[in-house]
């Protein structure tokens, strides 16, 4: 088990008692705006996280809670693109809980993660995709080193794709 330390927050694996405020975050009106999709109840966002943990068993994913001061402040991702282990492109998803906004978070701990999945998991780049209208992981993304690749339809929705590449491999 993974434990990230900062001097401002911790990334440690996210656990079912995390829910509550969770679904605190899952609820609120900015992050309905930017997902997909999220959890109605709080047994449908314990099930999101029983499923993360799931995931996280299998070793193709590994879901964080980033702890401040000992409060979740959100959670982040990093894991195979698709899920496959021999792929060596990351994705990273990131939620931070509104308490926390506005405050440079969501941009350090994305540095962070993204040192470790190049690190860890050797990745040669690492995706992150928003909707194009999510102003505010965008400007997080282009903070902590990321690129906007291209604007692609997923389901009808345009979504901006965001690359990393690895700075310790030289990929072409
Ligand atoms: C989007 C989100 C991750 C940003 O987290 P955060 O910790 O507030 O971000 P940061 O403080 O690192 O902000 C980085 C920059 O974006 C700006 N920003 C943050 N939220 C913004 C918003 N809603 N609209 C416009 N700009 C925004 C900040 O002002 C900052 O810019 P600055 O340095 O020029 O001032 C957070 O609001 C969130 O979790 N939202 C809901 C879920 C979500 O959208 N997740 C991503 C789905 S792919």
């Amino acid at each position: 088990m993974t434990i990230i330390k900062t001097n401002e927050f911790i990334l440690r694996p996210i656990i079912l008692s995390d829910a509550d405020s969770f679904f605190e975050s899952m609820k609120d009106v900015e992050t309905i705006k930017n997902f997909t999709s999220t959890p109605k109840t709080l047994s449908e966002a314990k099930l999101d996280i029983a499923k993360m943990i799931e995931k996280s068993k299998l070793k193709v994913s590994e879901p964080f809670a980033i702890q401040v001061e000992g409060k979740y402040a959100g959670y982040v991702i990093i894991e195979y693109q698709n899920w496959n282990p021999k792929n060596d492109t990351g994705r990273v998803h990131i939620c931070i809980h509104p308490d926390f906004r506005g405050k440079g978070l969501a941009t350090k701990v994305l540095v962070e993660i993204t040192n470790y999945g190049f690190t860890a998991y050797k990745f040669k780049k690492i995706i992150a995709q928003c909707k194009a209208t999510n102003e505010g992981v965008a400007k997080a993304n282009a903070k902590a080193g990321f690129k906007l690749d291209k604007i692609v339809k997923v389901d009808g929705i345009d979504k901006m794709a965001w690359i990393k590449e690895n700075p310790f491999i030289k990929t072409r």
